[in-house]
């Protein structure tokens, strides 16, 4: 399990320790060994036996995983990580509990140190339902839920579930993705000098952070629903001394004005969205965005760019782990998606970046000279080897 390094992360006994660990272990030797042997079992067995019946192979995911439900080893598969999922929110709790008054007086003495972040909650905020009313990735209370004034204990659930769902592939910070992305851009693209950039959907600013590592001179600004996450996002960025100003607020329908980032980036967010919102989330995009500016999603995949197989067993966690908007999202084409919000085709951008934390720096600065497609086996899934997909388009 990984070690959070600043001030916010929670004391731990000894067992809470071994316990998350174990947690930490279990996840890993379920996404990278089982995974492995899962997909041998479907090329030597479940695939045959569809082709036998239908005389073709399967066409999609779906497919894929109506033929291997009924299979032993997908259903221990799948049960192991449904367990392991719900242990690690479980291992956090306790520390977690113990730790509450703690947290709130160390963000408090924060909020006071340089360099000065912000931080602006609104009073009466509507949380879309489609945040209010469900445990995403079955983490209880969802990023949303607030059980005393000051809340923010969701932002340190997140923070060092995190730590314990990603057995070390997202980075020392939990930041991977962010280092991987906003350092492949500055090498891609060396003429955009970006003033201010936007994080949609930031929950605990720890991806935010990365743009500001990364572009010392922007504006850094990161949005969000959930109070309780932004409050700790400020505390977690004043801790770590990076200047990024935090604002409650819906993607749908921000408060900046027309043509005002030069950067719009979100990661992992749109697969927790509806439909809909997604369109409108884009729309808000493109208006915010200066004349030249890019707007960049990192996100899971497309369906349409993965194996019948592959597309199945990203979907798992539509059907298995409490995220109701990851497939239908996964089944949009992003090139539409760009398009529908105003953006042209011709200006339409995607690539898969190499884990920095994995790879190195000087590999992830080699793919962004060259053309990268999507690898079935290792873009967007958290295993060994991890390369990160994204997608969007410059205005
Ligand atoms: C999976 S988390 C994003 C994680 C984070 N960006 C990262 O890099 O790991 C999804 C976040 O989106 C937020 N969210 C959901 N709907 C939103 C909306 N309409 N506007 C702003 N934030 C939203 C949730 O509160 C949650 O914090």
């Amino acid at each position: 399990m990984l070690e959070l390094k600043h001030e916010l992360k929670l004391n731990k006994t000894r067992d809470e320790k071994a316990r998350m660990n174990f947690v930490s272990g279990l996840r890993a030797h379920v996404l990278n060994d089982m995974a492995a042997g899962m997909r041998d079992i479907y090329s030597a067995d479940v695939e045959p036996e569809f082709r036998r019946r239908n005389r073709r192979a399967p066409k999609n995911g779906p497919e894929v995983h109506k033929a291997i439900k009924t299979n032993e080893y997908f259903k221990f598969y799948s049960s192991l990580r449904v367990t392991a999922q719900d242990m690690v929110w479980q291992s956090v709790f306790p520390p977690l509990e113990r730790s509450r008054p703690a947290l709130k007086q160390t963000a408090a003495r924060l909020a006071g140190k340089k360099p000065r972040g912000t931080l602006s909650l609104q009073k009466n905020f509507e949380v879309p339902r489609y945040v209010s009313a469900i445990d995403v990735h079955l983490m209880a209370g969802n990023y949303d839920g607030e059980y005393e004034t000051d809340d923010l204990a969701a932002g340190s659930l997140y923070d060092n579930g995190l730590a314990v769902f990603s057995f070390g592939l997202m980075g020392q910070n939990l930041d991977d993705i962010g280092q991987s992305i906003a350092g492949f851009i500055k090498r891609k693209f060396s003429d955009l000098r970006p003033k201010k950039i936007l994080d949609l959907g930031c929950t605990i600013g720890h991806n935010t952070g990365s743009w500001k590592d990364t572009y010392p001179e922007a504006e850094v600004h990161g949005i969000d629903v959930a109070a309780p996450c932004l409050r700790y996002a400020h505390a977690r960025a004043q801790a770590q001394n990076r200047e990024v100003h935090f604002h409650q607020m819906n993607a749908e329908s921000l408060n900046f004005p027309d043509n005002s980032f030069d950067v719009v980036f979100s990661s992992m967010f749109l697969h927790e969205v509806p439909k809909k919102s997604i369109e409108k989330i884009m729309k808000e995009a493109h208006r915010v965005l200066k004349p030249g500016g890019l707007m960049l999603h990192m996100e899971l995949p497309p369906n349409d760019q993965l194996s019948p197989y592959d597309a199945f067993y990203l979907d798992w966690d539509s059907a298995y782990n409490n995220e109701p908007f990851y497939k239908p999202f996964r089944d949009l084409n992003p090139q539409e998606v760009c398009k529908k919000a105003g953006f042209s085709t011709k200006k339409y951008v995607q690539f898969v970046i190499p884990s920095v934390g994995w790879y190195g720096a000087e590999v992830r600065d080699a793919a962004a000279d060259q053309q990268q497609s999507v690898d079935n086996d290792k873009t967007g899934r958290l295993t060994d080897g991890v390369l990160w997909y994204c997608f969007g388009a410059f205005k």
